[in-house]
């Protein structure tokens, strides 16, 4: 066992700590306050790979493993962590499944676009009425009786990235009777008829990332835009969120950082009674918590990514890894981001300083993609074999 970094992995760290550091840094703050979706610096990243992490070269992508992704998203997330889902969501909610799933048709038309960074993506399984009960969704896809089309109806809720997606992956129910086995899943295209987004929605923190409803009246999707079989569609959205948790740990881990460094940089320089504040103990133990639950939730989050590869090549899940990694990496983030606020005093609750917006930011990653309580239920279930 090692833990040096590949050449390429240090290259991609390098290539995104410049980018985000250059670029995104910089106008994060603004992007906090507008709630504009960061078009400009997305193509960006979409140029320099990063929307396509492990997609091979042939479809677009940089052909890179998933340790280069989560190093990636670390910084980027470090910088702005609304970049950081939209790149996430692309990459493993989108990519991972036409990937794995897609044929040579599908990867020409929808993922070549999305990992070269020309098109946005979005992944549809939320409903209004069904989160951390994906199952019980309603959005039904009926297929024609010449077996040519799905008319699909029905309503998803909390899309990333929805008001500007060009494609999105749907799951929607083609055999009511059948529970988790009667789901599938469908690429859609946004320009279509029959496909409109709702409003944007007014969020506590990744304000930048847009989300939205969107609605299904009577779409038409081509039979040859099924992704993998009838019926497969639950086991290929929760197969997929077991690479997109791992994504999402890293954005935590990427907060917890920016809030742990900016922490390090006032106890060293503020003074009160005469002395550093990074000198009175109370700070001190604050510094070393943060500083081993970060290391921590890092280490955590690349073992799911070195399993990753690992499980699927032997035909292994990697749920408990992921969730695992998910689970304690968010927790991680509002811990630290607390701390850091805390340190900062006044000015850690000031919109003057990235504080606030880190600990605003870190929220969502104990809620989107599963909830704290479902990753709970999830690791339990795995190993207790119960349920
Ligand atoms: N990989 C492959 N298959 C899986 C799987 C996995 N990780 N997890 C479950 N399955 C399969 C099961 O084996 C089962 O298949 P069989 O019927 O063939 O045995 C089937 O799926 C149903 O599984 P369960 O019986 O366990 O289903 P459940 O309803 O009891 O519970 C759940 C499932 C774990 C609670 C699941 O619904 C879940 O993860 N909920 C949270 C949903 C979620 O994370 N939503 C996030 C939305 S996306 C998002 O947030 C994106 C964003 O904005 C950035």
């Amino acid at each position: 066992m090692h833990f040096e970094l590949t050449e390429d992995q240090q290259m991609i760290q390098a290539a995104a700590r410049e980018f985000a550091q250059k670029e995104i840094a910089p106008i994060a703050a603004e992007l906090d306050e507008s709630g504009e979706f960061p078009l400009e610096t997305i193509r960006q990243a979409g140029q320099l790979g990063f929307m396509g992490i492990e997609v091979p070269e042939t479809y677009g992508g940089a052909e890179l493993d998933s340790i280069g992704f989560v190093l990636m998203m670390e910084e980027i997330s470090a910088a702005d962590a609304a970049h950081g889902t939209i790149i996430s969501v692309n990459n493993s909610l989108y990519n991972n499944g036409i990937l794995q799933y897609g044929t040579e048709e599908q990867k020409q038309k929808f993922l070549v676009p999305v990992a070269s960074g020309d098109a946005i993506a979005a992944y549809g399984l939320t409903e209004p009425q069904s989160g951390s009960d994906a199952v019980n969704m309603r959005t039904r896809a009926v297929r024609s009786a010449d077996g040519s089309h799905y008319t699909i109806n029905g309503k998803k809720s909390w899309i990333t990235s929805g008001p500007v997606a060009d494609f999105i992956l749907l799951f929607a129910v083609t055999d009511p009777d059948a529970g988790a086995r009667g789901i599938s899943a469908f690429l859609l295209e946004t320009d279509q008829e029959g496909f409109s987004r709702g409003k944007t929605e007014p969020k506590l923190g990744i304000r930048a990332s847009a989300t939205c409803e969107v609605e299904l009246n009577d779409y038409q999707c081509p039979a040859e835009n099924l992704l993998g079989n009838e019926g497969e569609g639950f086991k290929i959205a929760m197969g997929i969120l077991d690479a997109g948790r791992i994504g999402i740990a890293a954005q935590a881990v990427g907060i917890a950082r920016a809030a742990y460094e900016a922490s390090l940089d006032y106890a060293r320089d503020r003074k009160a009674f005469g002395t550093p504040i990074g000198g009175f103990q109370m700070i001190q133990s604050k510094i070393a918590d943060m500083k081993i639950r970060i290391e921590a939730a890092r280490l955590l989050t690349l073992r799911a990514a070195w399993n990753k590869t690992r499980a699927a090549a032997a035909g292994l899940r990697n749920t408990t890894e992921a969730s695992s990694a998910k689970l304690f990496a968010s927790e991680t983030a509002m811990f630290v981001t607390h701390a850091a606020v805390q340190i900062h005093g006044g000015m850690g609750y000031s919109r003057e300083m990235p504080l606030e917006r880190y600990f605003r930011d870190a929220k969502i990653t104990e809620i989107y993609e599963g909830t704290s309580e479902i990753q709970r239920l999830v690791i339990a279930r795995q190993e207790t074999g119960l349920r």
